[in-house]
């Protein structure tokens, strides 16, 4: 794996409004980053004292390979530096969140009200016997409760685990299992384009067999309310009622678990990526700031979902620690009209907007007229995440709705990584194509199969060499897994990613080397929508690849073998999508299934996703010694 990449540059880099960056944060990238890496423990160190700790650390970080603790014995939780600090320090009355609803409904939240709804609903916790260390899982749309469920979790040290509300109910089963959830938090129903979801009856099913469940709060948002009916179910404002107004927030250690957060993998269930306290609060609040560049008067919009690890970093936990003002909504981007987005942002005065750019593309197909009735003067910073910003995108991006002013910052990181890891920091030169540089703190490289770097132009694995405050501790009971990030390339993470380096340093991202597919920005791992395949009654044996898809960057393609007794059909076909969709939900469906008599295999009987991939694209198959047949 070392081709030569034709990497071609845009001869243009484009630049952001000089204002932009005199009244930056990180005023000189390269003079930061430099000084970030003689010596990396003060550079987190400085970071670390900008936020609120009840006992400070012994030793900045401890690394033994594969193993990093940060901040060692302090004391601290994350909710007293995302609450309680900007309650008693002047943000009392500031807005906190401000969330529009599907059907345009809209709730503006103070941080003193956002105070005082989580100690509630954490004292409401505590009554239904949740103690720290215990794990919650939350099933929720994108509404106020989903992020106070949340931080009240945070708050009495008990494990957080979202599950994005688009899943199934297969998902969220495999996850309340995994995870061993005490409670689940869900509501009736979410919105969406006007229509009603129904939540509650996929939660009913997914807890079906998860013993561990001993209560499930329920949100009822929905007229005539849904009725509770066996004793297991509370409602959620019910248990805030007759409970204490305060609740002193648990002393954390900086290495006990915040949350669980499952991210797919090539092979197996769900991977459980565990984040703890210290660190990751240190983390993201860092990038939040020095990345997105956030300000007092910022009102910062990250369009993803609560659910995903980008939800957690930059709607909750990174702006909320700056003190910042959150929109947050259940819209989707063209409903009513693909107008709405773009409203909201004058509406709302939004100055820093994060999206992905399969939404950006959907954009881009409607028509520069819908921005363009809107007024979008408030924006100063944009951002991707979650695949690569093809450059097609990043232009109209940068034009239209940037109108060659704003940092277009194309964010690359994981869910294993907690934080921005890559990107351009606000103000330098942006190449379309390209993600950037490493954030300071962070060390990157470009390296072969043997962990060697390979030149610039040269196509190779993006790993990370040294440990940094936000990375996943383990993979929740699969330790061996956790392992693997660090030793299947030298002693370094390796991201799964393949990346190419420039001579400026500049890294572009260009897909998975695994079978880990990006649907619409979406994680969706082979393996996952394999067994849903094969749990239909007619399914003998799946494969799934990802197919390139102008919009959603992949989509899927299934390939199966039926069983003895079935026949191929169209109805059989759209039958397996829909009980794919069914299973993992709407994100995971097929858009195509192709009935097949047999699968290439290697060897050891592991299926070569990659000749799939090149039959259906017409590639080049590369190696394929490894084929038994
Ligand atoms: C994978 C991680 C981090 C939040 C969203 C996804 C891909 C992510 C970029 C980017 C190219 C990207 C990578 C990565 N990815 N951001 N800016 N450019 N690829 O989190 O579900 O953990 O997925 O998403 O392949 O490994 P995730």
């Amino acid at each position: 794996m070392s081709e030569k990449f034709d990497v071609k540059l845009d001869s243009k880099s484009y630049l952001p409004d000089p204002s932009v960056k005199e009244n930056s944060w990180m005023q000189d990238y390269e003079k930061v980053y430099s000084e970030s890496l003689k010596d990396p423990e003060k550079h987190w160190e400085n970071v670390a004292e900008e936020l609120e700790w009840f006992e400070k650390w012994d030793k900045v970080m401890e690394w033994d390979h594969p193993y990093a603790k940060w901040f060692t014995n302090a004391k601290m939780n994350i909710t007293h530096n995302c609450l309680d600090r900007h309650v008693f320090n002047g943000r009392r009355n500031k807005v906190a969140m401000i969330w529009v609803g599907d059907n345009g409904a809209e709730q503006v939240i103070t941080y003193r009200q956002l105070y005082r709804d989580v100690m509630r609903f954490s004292n409401g916790l505590k009554s239904l016997g949740v103690e720290k260390g215990d794990t919650v899982c939350i099933y929720m749309p994108q509404v106020p409760e989903q992020i106070v469920a949340m931080l009240a979790c945070a708050r009495i040290g008990a494990i957080h685990s979202v599950v994005f509300g688009g899943f199934g109910a297969k998902a969220l089963h495999s996850r309340i299992k995994d995870a061993q959830a005490k409670i689940v938090i869900t509501a009736d129903a979410s919105l969406r384009r006007g229509k009603r979801i129904d939540l509650k009856s996929l939660v009913d099913e997914a807890v079906v067999n998860a013993s561990c469940v001993e209560k499930i709060v329920v949100l009822r948002r929905m007229t005539p309310q849904m009725e509770l009916f066996s004793e297991i179910e509370v409602d959620f404002y019910e248990i805030m009622e007759d409970v204490e107004k305060e609740c002193e927030p648990e002393i954390m250690d900086s290495e006990d678990p915040l949350f669980i957060l499952y991210t797919s993998g090539t092979t197996g269930p769900a991977k459980g990526i565990v984040h703890t306290c210290g660190g990751y609060m240190v983390g993201t609040y860092y990038t939040t700031k020095n990345v997105l560049d956030l300000k007092e008067n910022d009102v910062m919009w990250c369009t993803a979902d609560p659910g995903w690890i980008t939800g957690h970093s930059y709607i909750v936990y990174g702006p909320l620690s700056m003190g910042a003002t959150i929109l947050i909504s259940e819209t989707t981007p063209d409903y009513p009209d693909p107008g709405v987005w773009w409203s909201m942002i004058e509406e709302f005065d939004v100055s820093v907007f994060y999206t992905a750019p399969t939404a950006i593309r959907m954009f881009m197909r409607m028509g520069e007229e819908w921005p363009g009735k809107y007024n979008l003067s408030s924006l100063r910073i944009l951002g991707s995440v979650g695949e690569p910003l093809n450059p097609e995108a990043f232009k109209w991006y940068y034009r239209v709705i940037g109108k060659e002013k704003c940092p277009v910052l194309d964010t690359w990181w994981q869910t294993e990584t907690g934080m921005h890891m890559l990107t351009t920091a606000v103000g330098e030169p942006m190449k379309p194509g390209f993600t950037g540089r490493p954030v300071p703190g962070v060390v990157v490289d470009v390296v072969d199969e043997n962990g060697d770097p390979v030149p610039a132009g040269t196509g190779g694995f993006l790993v990370i060499k040294q440990p940094w405050p936000s990375m996943m501790r383990t993979v929740y009971g699969n330790d061996e897994r956790y392992r693997q990030y660090w030793t299947t390339i030298q002693n370094y993470y390796s991201a799964g990613d393949l990346a190419v380096r420039d001579e400026d340093g500049y890294i572009m991202i260009q897909g998975r080397a695994d079978d880990v597919l990006i649907v619409a920005g979406h994680n969706i791992g082979s393996a996952e929508v394999e067994s849903a395949l094969v749990s239909h009654e007619a399914v003998a044996e799946a494969a799934v690849i990802g197919k390139p898809d102008p919009l959603k960057g992949d989509s899927i393609k299934a390939f199966v073998i039926l069983r003895m007794g079935f026949n191929s059909s169209d109805k059989l076909r759209l039958d397996l999508m829909y009980h794919v969709r069914m299973n993992l939900g709407p994100i995971a469906m097929p858009s195509e299934v192709e009935i097949v008599d047999s699968l290439p295999k290697t060897r050891s009987g592991k299926i070569m996703r990659r000749l799939l991939k090149a039959q259906e694209l017409g590639m080049d198959p590369g190696d394929v010694s490894s084929l038994e047949d």
